[in-house]
This record gives structure tokens, sequence and C-alpha cells, in this order.
């Protein structure tokens, strides 16, 4: 296993990151990458497979030869696999050399990205085709990349077509090609790792090998959870959330598990992945726009398709439709929707749907001829959907601070100070599950606090990591690992019954 560490904004490594990533990268085979990973304690203790574990190795290090970007670089695992201002400003702070700012270092990818990376966490995407540069281009946020087992089967009654083959991206048509999630990968190099925007493969950057497509494919499949919710079995101890849980459900209330079935991405009718107009393309974030954003579709069209934002002109390329994504995952990664137009927290995503633009749009239309009424909840039900979706994004992150703690107990007690740097990588990243628990559970002022018991056993659960972290012994390690589990299971068994989610072993990767 390659021994670089992952980017965070909490161990800072300024100067030379770029070269050191492809210094142990550029050279290695998808083979190479397998036969490290046999080695790696997390595979021989049966936790991951060593597909699974290449995979994460591509995703995080491989830089195919282009300008120093990984994966990564935009999905970092200890940020939950996205980007947002904070994390970008605490990264230009530490290190300004990070390639996600290549476009500020290297005059030939001046125009790779726009002001609005560092403004609003924007990337520059030319979803619509490379043809005019300049102009053809659209401004979106970076979406988490967890649960995509889950959330990337087409539903065509949407109006949309088959290819692609899978739904990625804010528009559901993300990747080249059959547009599967193994073409991802492809797309995503020619987007973001060239090392001039003429992009010829073997000159900007290189393609992607069959084996290196099938192994990125699989570790993305195993990040997340991999399973649904039943809604209607769930039960929560905080009775404003399990109130919330029932207005979600309601049609005649938040009228959400239509299109969010159990909190995921899946229609209720099918069980698949529709995209919709709800008007989010009308309220775009930013000022330097190349095309406005029309979504799905649109691809190699010459001239403007659609009117965007209502400008009384054609100024996009698309059906105006977005993609659905999950609501669990979402939550502790604000802003929302592909403009990073809404937030700051969950409870303004929820008001957006009794806002203006969704009470105007075809989504909204569809729904009120299903239902007989417009869509409309009140305030208290705002905060009531707010507070059970913090339950249930609180429940995931503990559920994965869980799984990390596990792996490093079973490596400790295996291995004891063998390769001890992937316990503490793993327990450094339950601590940030912890942290993204207590941040969720965090309410407003003026709300009644949420789970305040649980939260303390959390910040007791994180003293233990920390202690284990800098114990001196295996011993010790072993011993605060095994605390520290228990105090997660004590906070999370306060939340509620039957919220059991199952987890992907990609989580364990970094
Ligand atoms: C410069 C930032 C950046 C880099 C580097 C990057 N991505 Fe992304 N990623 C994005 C953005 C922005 C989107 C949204 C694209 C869209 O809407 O089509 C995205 C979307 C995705 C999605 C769709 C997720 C979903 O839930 O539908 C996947 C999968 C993905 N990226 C994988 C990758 C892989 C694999 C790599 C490495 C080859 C990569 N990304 C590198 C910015 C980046
Ligand atoms: C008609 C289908 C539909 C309904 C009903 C619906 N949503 Fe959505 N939701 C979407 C789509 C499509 C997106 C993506 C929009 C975009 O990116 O522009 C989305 C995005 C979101 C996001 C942001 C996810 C992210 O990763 O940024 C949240 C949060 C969300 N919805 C919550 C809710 C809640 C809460 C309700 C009920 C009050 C609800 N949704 C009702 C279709 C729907």
């Amino acid at each position: 296993m390659a021994t670089a560490f992952i980017t965070s904004c909490a161990e800072p490594e300024p100067g030379s990151d770029a070269e050191d990533v492809e210094a142990v990268s550029s050279g290695l085979t998808a083979q190479d990458r397998l036969n490290l990973c046999a080695q790696d304690p997390r595979v021989i203790a049966g936790l991951v497979s060593a597909q699974v574990c290449a995979g994460a190795d591509i995703f995080f290090r491989e830089t195919f030869e282009g300008n120093g970007r990984s994966c990564g670089t935009c999905h970092p695992v200890a940020n939950n696999f996205t980007l947002d201002v904070p994390f970008i400003d605490a990264l230009a702070a530490s290190n300004p050399l990070d390639p996600l700012f290549v476009a500020d270092l290297d005059p030939a990818l001046a125009e790779l990205e726009t002001p609005d990376l560092r403004a609003l966490g924007l990337i520059r995407e030319n979803v619509d085709g490379f043809e005019d540069l300049p102009n053809k281009f659209v401004l979106r946020g970076v979406p988490h990349t967890l649960s995509m087992s889950l959330t990337i089967a087409p539903d065509l009654a949407d109006g949309s077509t088959n290819p692609p083959v899978h739904r990625t991206g804010w528009s559901g048509d993300g990747a080249p090609g059959n547009g599967s999630l193994r073409e991802f990968l492809t797309g995503a190099v020619t987007q973001h790792y060239p090392t001039d925007l003429g992009r010829q493969p073997g000159v900007a950057f290189r393609l992607p090998t069959a084996q290196e497509l099938d192994l990125t494919e699989a570790f993305q499949l195993s990040l997340g959870r991999t399973n649904e919710l039943n809604l209607q079995q769930v039960n929560l101890s905080d009775p404003e959330a399990n109130d919330g849980r029932l207005a979600f459900m309601d049609p005649a209330r938040g009228r959400c598990n239509v299109c969010h079935f159990n909190g995921g991405a899946n229609h209720q009718s099918t069980g698949h992945n529709r995209n919709f107009d709800t008007g989010t393309r009308k309220a775009p974030a930013t000022g330097s726009i190349g095309a406005f954003d029309g979504g799905f579709g649109g691809q190699n069209l010459a001239t403007p398709n659609i009117d965007v934002v209502d400008a009384g002109f054609l100024n996009g390329f698309g059906d105006g439709k977005f993609n659905t994504p999950p609501v669990i995952e979402a939550v502790d990664n604000p802003p929302f929707f592909h403009t990073n137009a809404f937030g700051p927290t969950i409870e303004g995503a929820v008001a957006f749907y009794i806002g203006p633009q969704f009470s105007a749009s075809p989504a909204a239309a569809e729904l009120t001829a299903q239902f007989g009424t417009p869509i409309s909840f009140t305030g208290d039900d705002i905060n009531k959907m707010g507070r059970f979706l913090r339950v249930l994004s609180a429940a995931f992150n503990l559920d994965i601070a869980k799984q990390r703690l596990q792996a490093a107990q079973t490596l400790v007690n295996q291995f004891h100070n063998t390769r001890a740097d992937i316990q503490l990588g793993l327990m450094d990243l339950a601590r940030v599950e912890i942290d993204d628990a207590l941040e969720v559970l965090a309410v407003g002022a003026g709300a009644t606090p949420l789970h305040s018991v649980a939260q303390t056993r959390l910040q007791e659960a994180k003293s233990e990591i920390a202690a284990g972290l800098a114990a001196t012994t295996w011993s010790q390690r072993q011993s605060r690992i095994s605390t520290a589990i228990s105090r997660v299971q004590n906070a999370r068994d306060q939340f509620g019954s039957n919220i059991t989610f199952q987890l992907g072993q990609g989580n364990l990767m970094y």
C-alpha cells in the first residue's frame, strides 16, 4: 500500500504535496496496486477486498500523468468526499500549492476553474461538450460519492434516456460513453486532470486502463451505506424528530418521501432514481457564468435550447431536470443542491420546498396533479423535518465511526504494532465522523437541545480516541479503542429503533 496520507485540513503538509503524490503513484499499474493491497492488513484481516483496496488507491493517489490532482482532491475522505468553502479556505491556508488550486498556479490552466471555486466551492464543468471552452461550461458543487450502489439506477419514467445507463452527477448524465459509473473515471480525468486545455489523451493526461476502471468502480460502489431504511418502521426517541419523520412521509405535509423514498434518492413508485425540474436552476449562486445550467441532456448541441433562468432568451443546454440525491448523506454537507445556493443548514434546504422556485416548478405541478393540492407545510414542520434528518445523519455518521473503530480494533488485536499507521488513520477518520455527528446534533439557538446526553458520550469517545492516538503501546491503544466503541454505541442507542444501516467496506479506505 502506498504510504502517502490523506490531504486533510487537520494535517497540513505544506509545500510539496503534488510532487510527493506523483512520485509515489505515477509508476504503479493496477496490478502493482493489487499486489501491494495483498499485504494491506485490512485485506489480510478480510475487512476489505484487494479490489476495493486497489480501487481506493487509484481514487486517492493516481494522477494519470496529469496536473497532480486525484479524485480525492475534490472528494476528500475526511470531508465526506466533497468540498465546501471552509474546507477550501483551510486548505488554501495550509497548502496553497495543493493541486486543487492548479488553475491559480499554472498559466496554461488559468481557465480550468473560475473564481467561484474559492468563493462558492463551485467547479467548472464542460458537461455539454468541450467544443466552446470560453462559453460552454457550467458551475457545479461537488457531490459526495457516498451510497452510490443505491442511487444510480435510472427510472425512465422521468422522460430521460438510457444511455446514460447510470444516473451520475447532478444532472444524472455526468459520465461519458455509455454513461456508467465505471466510465465516470474517464470523464473526470479528462475534465479535471489535464496539463493543458487541449485535453488530448496521451499528451495532457493518460487514459485509465480497463482494469483501473473496474477497480475504481468497485471502490466507489462500496462507499457509504448499502441498504435503504424503512421509514415506516423507524422510531425516533426525540418526539419532534419523530413527528418530522411523519411529516417527511406525509403527502399532505412534506411530500419528500415521493422522490426521496426512505430518505434516499429513489422514487416511491418504482424504487429507481429520477430527474426532476424542481426550479433550482432558476437560483444560480454565481457570477462568472458560461452557459446557465440546463441539467440533463443537451450534449453537443450547437446553440442553447433552454431559457434556464426565465431571462427571455435561450441561454443553456438540457431539459431543465436534475438528479435526485439521497438526503441522509446530504445533511452534513451544506450548502445544498447543484448550485450550492441553499443552506446554510438542512432547514434551509427543507424550506426551499415551500419557496417560490419550487412552487412554480414542473415537479411541484406534477405533485399537485397527483395529490390534488399544492405542497404546503408550516415552519414548525421545517424544524421537525430538519430534526428528523439530523438524527438520521448523526446515526449514519456514528455507524461509520463505529465501523472504522471496530476495524482498528480487529487490526490491533491481530497485528499489534505492525502497520499501526492504518489503525491510527482509521481512528482519526472515526473522530471526523463523530465531529460530523456533533455538528448536526447542534440545533440552532431557541430549539430544544437534541440528544444532549448522547453528545456528552461522543465527547468522551473523542477523548478516548485522542488518548488512543497518543498511546505508547498497542495494548493501551487497544483498550482506548474498545472504550471509544462503547461510548459511540451508547450515544447511538439513544436515537431510536430500526435505524439500521449496512455499510460498505470502502469506508475503511483512505
Ligand atoms: C476538480 C474537482 C473534481 C475532481 C478532481 C474530481 N471530481 Fe468528481 N465531481 C466533481 C464535480 C463538480 C461533480 C459534479 C459533476 C456533475 O454534476 O456532472 C463530480 C461528480 C462525481 C461523481 C458523481 C457522484 C454522484 O453521486 O452522482 C462521481 C462518481 C465522481 N465525481 C467521481 C470522481 C472520480 C472517480 C474522480 C477521479 C478520477 C473525480 N470524481 C475527480 C468534482 C471533481
Ligand atoms: C419532486 C421530487 C422531489 C421532492 C418532492 C423533494 N425533493 Fe429534494 N431533491 C430533488 C431533486 C431533483 C434534488 C436535486 C436538485 C438540484 O441539485 O438542483 C433534490 C435535492 C435535495 C437536497 C439536497 C441534496 C444535496 O446533496 O445537496 C435535500 C436536502 C432535499 N432534496 C431534501 C428534500 C426534502 C426535505 C423534501 C421534502 C420537503 C424534498 N427534498 C422533496 C427532488 C425532490
